[in-house]
């Protein structure tokens, strides 16, 4: 049972489909967050523009969480890994900072590795950084199942690793 301190779970919107409002929720909650630079908030605001533009030909599909009053809570990105046997990439997750640390991002994850299994996926890879200020990112994809399968040293800069992990679903 996933923990929800101070969170009623009937207050929680879980949806899949993606309109207009989620390009300014996203770039809003991926500032919020605190660790991207501007160029990766430009990025996932953009791969909700790319899936509204191109549909599920974009690639990009996603898991969104609203409180009752429609307030974006986090998000899920992921997709396909083209040309592989049900490899699908984790490409962005993302809670609100003021509700860390509360269970919502293990309950994201749930939901986005059961639509991978729906989908027919095997396997969920996500990648993050070296950096101390992942090193929660990291304890938190640790704790939720995921291996360090590999770690490509200087990969986002000097001093600076790719950490690769991988989880059967
Ligand atoms: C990583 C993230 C999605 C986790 O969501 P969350 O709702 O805080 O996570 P949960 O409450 O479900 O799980 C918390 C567990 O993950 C870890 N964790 C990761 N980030 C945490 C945070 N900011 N606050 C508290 N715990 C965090 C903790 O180890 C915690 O385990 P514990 O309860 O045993 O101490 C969220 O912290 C976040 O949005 N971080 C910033 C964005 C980011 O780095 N995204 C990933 C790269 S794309």
């Amino acid at each position: 049972m996933t923990k929800q301190r101070n969170i009623d779970p009937a207050a929680l919107r879980y949806s899949t489909e993606v309109e207009p409002r989620r390009i300014d929720e996203v770039r809003a909650l991926a500032t919020a967050a605190g660790n991207f630079s501007p160029a990766e908030i430009a990025i996932a605001a953009e791969l909700v523009e790319e899936r509204l533009a191109r549909g599920l030909a974009s690639g990009y599909e996603f898991v969104f969480l609203d409180d009752a009053a429609g307030t974006l809570l986090g998000y899920t990105c992921y997709g396909l890994i083209d040309g592989t046997d049900g490899r699908y990439d984790l490409y962005w997750i993302v809670v609100d900072p003021r509700r860390q640390g509360l269970g919502l991002g293990v309950e994201l994850l749930r939901r986005t590795e059961q639509a991978i299994r729906e989908r027919g996926g095997h396997k969920v890879y996500v990648e993050t950084s070296s950096r101390d200020d992942y090193l929660r990112t990291r304890r938190f994809y640790e704790l939720s199942g995921y291996l360090l399968e590999a770690r490509l040293e200087g990969f986002y800069a000097d001093g600076d690793a790719k950490c690769i992990f991988v989880r059967a679903v």
